[in-house]
């Protein structure tokens, strides 16, 4: 009969296509309804042949319009649920009876077997389901899993006795016992068979004239006085476990080419009720396991109950993020909200910095500019637009020569300044730098040096190369004498030899070097400091007459000047008490310079010392010079050259100015000792 019934139903689903078309979203993309009666018919159920796995058929009763499990018998089992993800169902059983008539005899009853687990598919499920029995003086219990082998016909019996004493014992809500009594189901339970035992209802009819028994929903059934005298067609919600039953673990299934877990992220799980397996989606997944890839991605972010996140939500394949957006911050994002990185005190403290560095910037800026209009004023100051025009003079920028005046490059030291050594035209060229010490007369001197050595160009003058004058003192660049001074050479403690020769060069080539000075030029210029520390030498012993701090050009002929200039030993007595500094006290420092360099000796010696200021008597100073001459020299040189230098020597030191030569002269007259 049922299948026959099955076979129409199938014939009808074939034959009218109208009907599956009429409501297209209750059909399934392979031809399979997926919905009967509201409710939802998933894999491995199925309604019609080929939709569903063995065991799991579900007919879709066309005259009333409800599912009911394929394969029982004597009454249709309808269904309410079908769960994939808790493999669940829940159907609706018929209640056990027995009524009794006047003469205390059953007249009627059901024992409220089903026969719907014909494939074992399905178990009582024990944790949501207990047994109630309602009657007063009655004892029902199940029977179940015939067991022909054994003492007794079954392998279960539960059940319960209740009993009333009167009429009115019985209480609503209160199954204890007194016209109600329930008790708990041993998992395992495939099927179930009423039993009453039978005790007199005589005295009980009009208010409890039958026994009732059934199965149900634990959180379902409330007992009612009225209960004594329910419908006998009355049906109870129960729910059933069900598994794929292949008498398989996972373990042995996963082998099996009938494995039920086809989609991928699914999990198998061993039944927890009777034998066989379920499958489940894997955490973060949703969907049907049983069908390949059934399990699809949870969109967590849009289940907010059930995955908390307070902060910005990401979903990921299988999981999702929370985390707070960037400079927010919270301990655990999922529940506490998330908050600014930094309280309000942190933020007005770093608007507070942030504030005082801008005005910091501002005020650099500022200082940049006054900075810039400072190096300006030095420029005009220093007579920077007088020599821009002197193309001989290259003019530095204050950056080109800050990195060489390091500690590291100073060769010399003194009361002017500090003078530095480095190179200029990609390395190729040695310099020296000389910076001058921060003092406003001193300015005056560096100043009045660059236009001074901006005029003269000769082989015997240390040639200034530039100058930078965006400074207040301007920085003057030299070419680079590379064997030191005249001092240094004479008196160092490890003595280069200087023969004779190279003596009178050096002499002969200094005086040419001050004569074309004093005479040479449109506007002579007068030295103010000849000594031995302003020769210097270089590597061929060539001398080359520097610092002009101290010069004077002269535009008249003579020139008076209130400090006293150069250097004590050196300087003109003339010079010292008139305070008229001409061309002559150049050449009486050149003496003095004269004769330190033919005795090798300091001129704070006393030896020369004496000599100085014993000009009276000529031929006893005479006499002096020639025998104070570096015996290094005296062997090999003749008296003659000694005598001729002695006599230009007295004659630049002559205390009468007009009677010492000109620097003109004495250049030539050196000139011809060397010859
Ligand atoms: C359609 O039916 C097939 C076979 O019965 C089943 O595997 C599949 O899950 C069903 N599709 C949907 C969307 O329910
Ligand atoms: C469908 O429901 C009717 C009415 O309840 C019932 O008579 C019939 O037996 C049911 N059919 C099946 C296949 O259960
Ligand atoms: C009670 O039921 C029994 C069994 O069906 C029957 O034999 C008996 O006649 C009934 N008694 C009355 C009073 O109906
Ligand atoms: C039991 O029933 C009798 C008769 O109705 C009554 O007299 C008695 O009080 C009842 N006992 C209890 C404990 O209810
Ligand atoms: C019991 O189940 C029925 C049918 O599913 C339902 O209508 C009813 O509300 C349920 N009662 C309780 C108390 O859950
Ligand atoms: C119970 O069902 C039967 C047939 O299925 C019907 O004849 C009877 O009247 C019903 N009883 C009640 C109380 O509904
Ligand atoms: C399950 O195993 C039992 C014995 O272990 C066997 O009797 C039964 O036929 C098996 N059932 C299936 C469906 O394989
Ligand atoms: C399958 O997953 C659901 C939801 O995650 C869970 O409620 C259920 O208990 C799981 N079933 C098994 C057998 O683990």
């Amino acid at each position: 009969m049922p299948t026959a019934l099955k076979a129409l139903m199938l014939c009808l689903l074939l034959a009218s296509p109208m009907a599956s078309s009429a409501t297209p979203d209750a059909m399934n993309i392979t031809g399979c309804p997926d919905i009967c009666g509201g409710i939802s018919i998933q894999y491995p159920f199925g309604i019609g042949a080929g939709c569903f796995r063995h065991g799991f058929e579900i007919i879709c009763n066309q005259t009333t319009g409800t599912p009911v499990l394929a394969g029982t018998t004597k009454s249709s089992v309808p269904v309410n649920l079908l769960s994939i993800t808790t493999a669940e169902a829940r159907v609706m059983l018929p209640v056990a009876w027995a009524c009794f008539n006047s003469s205390d005899q059953v007249y009627a009853d059901n024992d409220g077997d089903v026969h719907f687990n014909g494939d074992e598919v399905y178990r009582i499920s024990n944790t949501h389901n207990q047994l109630v029995v309602v009657g007063c003086n009655t004892l029902g219990y199940t029977r179940s899993q015939r067991n022909e082998g054994s003492d007794y016909l079954y392998a279960y019996y539960a059940g319960c006795m209740s009993y009333c004493n009167n009429s009115h014992s019985a209480v609503d809500g209160a199954c204890a016992s007194i016209g109600c009594c329930h008790v708990d189901i041993p998992p395992g339970l495939t099927d179930n068979r009423m039993t009453f035992e039978v005790y007199s209802h005589k005295t009980k009819l009009d208010y409890s004239p039958c026994n009732y028994a059934f199965l149900v929903d634990r959180n379902n059934y409330t007992f009612h006085t009225a209960d004594l005298q329910m419908n006998l067609n009355r049906t109870m919600p129960v729910w059933l476990d069900w598994a794929i039953r292949d008498n398989l673990t996972c373990d042995e299934a996963k082998k099996e080419q009938s494995y039920a877990c086809v989609s991928t992220n699914s999990n198998c799980h061993d039944s927890s009720n009777g034998p066989g397996y379920v499958c489940n989606c894997s955490n973060g997944y949703q969907g049907n396991p049983y069908i390949a890839g059934g399990c699809t991605d949870i969109n967590e972010c849009e289940y907010k109950e059930l995955y908390p996140c307070r902060g910005v939500c990401w979903n990921t394949l299988g999981s999702y993020e929370c985390k707070c957006r960037s400079g927010w911050d919270s301990a655990d994002p999922l529940h506490i909200p998330c908050n600014p990185n930094f309280p309000l005190a942190a933020k007005i403290v770093t608007g507070a910095i942030g504030g005082l560095f801008i005005i910091a910037i501002v005020l650099f800026i500022i200082l940049l500019g006054k900075e810039k209009r400072k190096m300006k004023e030095f420029f005009r100051k220093n007579g920077g637009p007088i020599i821009e025009k002197v193309n001989k003079i290259k003019l530095f920028k204050k950056e080109e020569l800050e990195q060489m005046l390091k500690t590291s490059n100073c060769i010399g030291q003194g009361g002017f300044g500090e003078v530095y050594m480095g190179y200029i035209r990609d390395q190729t060229q040695p310099v020296a730098i000389k910076k001058p010490k921060i003092d406003v007369k001193l300015a005056n001197q560096f100043a009045n040096e660059v236009i001074i050595q901006s005029r003269v160009l000769h082989k015997n003058i240390v040639n200034l190369i530039g100058c930078c004058l965006e400074v207040d003192v301007p920085i003057l660049v030299y070419e680079y004498v590379s064997n030191g001074s005249l001092d240094k050479i004479l008196h160092d403690s490890n003595r280069v030899p200087l023969d004779l020769e190279i003596r009178l060069q050096i002499a002969a080539q200094s005086a040419k070097g001050l004569a074309y000075m004093h005479s040479e030029i449109t506007t002579p210029i007068l030295h103010g400091d000849v000594k031995p520390a302003n020769i210097l030498l270089n590597e061929d012993f060539v001398p080359k007459i520097s610092d002009f701090g101290t010069s004077r050009m002269i535009t008249i002929e003579e020139h008076y000047t209130s400090t006293i200039i150069g250097n004590w030993g050196y300087m003109d007595p003339e010079y010292v008490q008139t305070g008229l500094y001409t061309s002559k006290s150049d050449v009486y420092s050149f003496g003095v310079v004269l004769l330190e360099l033919f005795t090798r000796k300091k001129v704070l010696d006393p030896d020369i010392n004496v000599l100085l200021g014993n000009f009276y008597d000529r031929q006893t100073t005479k006499k002096g010079v020639i025998e104070l001459i570096d015996p290094e020299i005296s062997a090999e040189g003749t008296i003659g050259i000694f005598h001729s230098l002695a006599e230009i020597i007295l004659e630049c030191l002559n205390l009468h100015v007009e009677l010492r030569p000109q620097m003109a002269d004495v250049a030539e007259r050196l000139q011809c000792l060397l010859k």
